[in-house]
């Protein structure tokens, strides 16, 4: 049987609290005999800083160099708002981003027909959706140099930021893009502006040459980004995979994420390249959510982000597509059946905590087996 070497990193907040969810539901795994998995935990953010003085060690590091994947609760809080800048609890989590190499950022955008009602838009629109936004995370204006502010002779200042974008930034994000809708509905629509920004000319150029010489069955489709956040409003279920720069995927990924409702149910991934040796990419998973400081301890919060986010390492990382289709029947059974955390039940109406939540997903995955 396929074993695998699961790292979790609760964090701070509610991260720890939806952890124990999706540890509960890995064990439950095992144990099912889908796949052996070995747990590891560590502290990352301020529970990290309060123990070590550092957000994340560099033992946890080394841990997650060695995972197969990467689990990630969620950082922060105001207890560690005035600790300094380079152990804030955001730095590990940065750190990890760019000591595994991770990028590209997979945000999909589901809308479970149970809560096609909480969407901002009408149900016809958003029943059944399901899309899938590929964001390029280490390039582009938020990292390109230079990047200043600069005082002038007259006294005003100039600020810069630089879009910037190699051929082989551009192709590696294209295939992963290429690669997942080859497991969906093999359509991309690629973002860009090349009516106005060089490098939307140089990645439309170097989609479509990816596209013609490595995915010809594919259906592929270049769109302007700001039409893009335009048709994602008006008639979403037309996508399948959309591709995008850094800045560009932050905006659009956010504007698909509210189609679906709460920050509760919302997971994501970010994997790393492909080692040529094994096949294996680099990848953590973590729910697009924070550490909601506001109900962190009480056993309000949505587990669903957290455990999607398992769906998605048991999908992309561990080869498990069948055990990740059987994830998601259970999370829309359950939320069928009329199951709310607090955050998704409306007003007056009544919640369940975060472990019956939990545990009634496990519950439903024992009786779809
Ligand atoms: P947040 O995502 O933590 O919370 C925003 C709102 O959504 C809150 O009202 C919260 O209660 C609710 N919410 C979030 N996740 C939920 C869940 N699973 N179930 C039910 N309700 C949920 O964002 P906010 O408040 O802006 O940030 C709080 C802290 O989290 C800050 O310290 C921020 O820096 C940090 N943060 C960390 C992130 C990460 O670790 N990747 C991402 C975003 C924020
Ligand atoms: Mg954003």
């Amino acid at each position: 049987m396929a074993s695998f070497n699961l790292l979790l990193l609760p964090g701070d907040g509610i991260g720890p609290e939806v952890n124990v969810e999706v540890e509960k539901l890995v064990r439950w795994l095992d144990q099912a005999g889908v796949a052996k998995f070995e747990i590891e935990k560590d502290l990352v953010g301020g529970s990290a800083y309060d123990a070590h003085g550092v957000s994340i060690t560099e033992e946890a590091m080394a841990r997650a160099q060695a995972a197969d994947a990467v689990l990630f609760g969620a950082v922060g809080g105001p207890k560690w708002d005035s600790v300094p800048y380079e152990v804030r609890p955001e730095a590990g989590l940065l750190r990890l981003r760019k000591d595994l190499g991770l990028f590209a950022n997979l945000r999909p955008a589901i809308c479970y027909p149970a809560l096609a009602e909480a969407s901002s838009l009408k149900r016809e629109l958003v029943e059944g959706l399901d899309i899938m936004i590929v964001r390029e995370l280490t390039g582009g204006v938020y990292f390109g140099e230079p990047k200043e502010i600069v005082t002038l002779e007259n006294g005003e200042k100039r600020a810069v930021d630089t879009q910037l974008y190699t051929t082989h930034e551009v192709e590696r994000i294209a295939r992963v893009a290429f690669d997942l809708a080859a497991k969906r509905n093999n359509r991309v629509a690629s973002a860009e502006k090349r009516n106005v920004m060089r490098t939307g000319v140089l990645w439309h150029e170097v989609v479509s040459r990816v596209h013609r010489e490595e995915f010809a069955g594919a259906a592929l489709e270049h769109v302007l980004a700001d039409n893009c956040a335009m048709q994602l409003v008006r008639n979403p279920k037309q996508y399948d995979v959309i591709v995008t720069d850094n800045l560009f995927g932050d905006i659009l990924s956010d504007v698909a994420a509210m189609l679906t409702g709460s920050l509760g149910m919302l997971p994501s991934a970010s994997l790393g390249a492909e080692d040529p040796a094994t096949g294996k990419r680099k990848a953590l998973y973590e729910p697009v959510h924070g550490s909601a400081p506001d109900i962190a301890g009480k056993g309000m919060a949505n587990p669903i982000a957290m455990i999607g986010s398992l769906g998605m390492a048991l999908r992309y990382s561990f080869g498990l597509g069948d055990a990740a289709d059987k994830l998601d029947l259970a999370i829309a059974n359950v939320l069928g059946a009329g199951l709310r955390t607090r955050d998704i039940a409306g007003p007056g109406a009544n919640a369940v905590s975060t472990s019956e939540m939990g545990d009634a997903i496990i519950a439903e995955m024992q009786r779809l087996s």
